[in-house]
């Protein structure tokens, strides 16, 4: 079978990962939420207080660590860590867990092994720019701060987490600031990437656009 790559980028709450598993239902891909492979390490980080700024722990910890996907479910060292990932906790650490070059080498190498001779979507930030550049079809997807903390404020709500919307928008604010502005593969648009702003589109708006992409690549 020959590998077919959708990639998907953009910013914290642009809908991404929602949009992505849509996408990859109707056209029958394998999805894979990057973001959630840095939020496993970021998860590590914390319970095992991992001296981010020691090179050496770095390594160390990347080592002992063993992320194991299995449809929707993520796997740390053998125990399924889904829920844990989710919490503010992990989200107020992983953007400096994801600045560190090291952890990006790891997990770059591991979505590509996932991906080899898939049809794939991925969602994260360096998709279309440094895991594949050579994707068949790139999305950038945005949507303005304050539309992408009422999302994040309502998927919180659902699993009866407590959060007021200013400290969502601050949190949402710095890691815009610290992903598009770090060395190690910032968050940005690939060249040949088409933009979608989805702040005032519907799911089932945004689903068209990409199909479309989708449609003029395979049709
Ligand atoms: O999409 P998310 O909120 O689950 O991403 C969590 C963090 O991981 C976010 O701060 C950016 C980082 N990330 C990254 O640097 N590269 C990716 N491909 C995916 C996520």
């Amino acid at each position: 079978m020959e590998e077919f790559v959708v990639t998907v980028d953009g910013p914290a709450g642009s809908g991404k990962s929602t949009i992505a598993k849509i996408v990859a239902k109707k056209y029958d891909l394998t999805y894979l939420d990057t973001g959630a492979m840095y939020r496993m390490i970021a998860l590590y980080s914390l319970e095992n207080r991992v001296n981010l700024e020691d090179e050496r722990s770095v390594v160390e910890m990347l080592e002992n660590t063993k992320l194991d996907i299995i449809g929707n479910q993520f796997f740390l060292n053998g125990k399924d860590v889904s829920a844990e990932i989710r919490t503010p906790e992990v989200s107020a650490v992983v953007s400096p867990v994801a600045a560190i070059k090291a952890v990006r080498v790891k997990l770059v190498e591991l979505q590509r092994e996932i991906s080899k001779g898939k049809r794939i979507i991925l969602d994260g930030r360096d998709i279309g720019t440094v895991v594949f550049p050579k994707a068949q079809v790139k999305i950038f997807l945005v949507a303005s701060p304050e539309e992408r903390a009422r999302r994040r404020l309502n998927e919180y709500k659902e699993k009866g987490i407590e959060e007021d919307y200013e400290s969502v928008l601050n949190s949402i604010k710095e890691r815009d600031h610290i992903d598009s502005t770090r060395k190690e593969s910032p968050l940005k648009k690939a060249e040949d990437a088409i933009e979608i702003d989805s702040s005032k589109m519907s799911i089932d708006e945004v689903v068209e656009a990409i199909s479309n992409c989708i449609d003029r690549k395979v049709g």
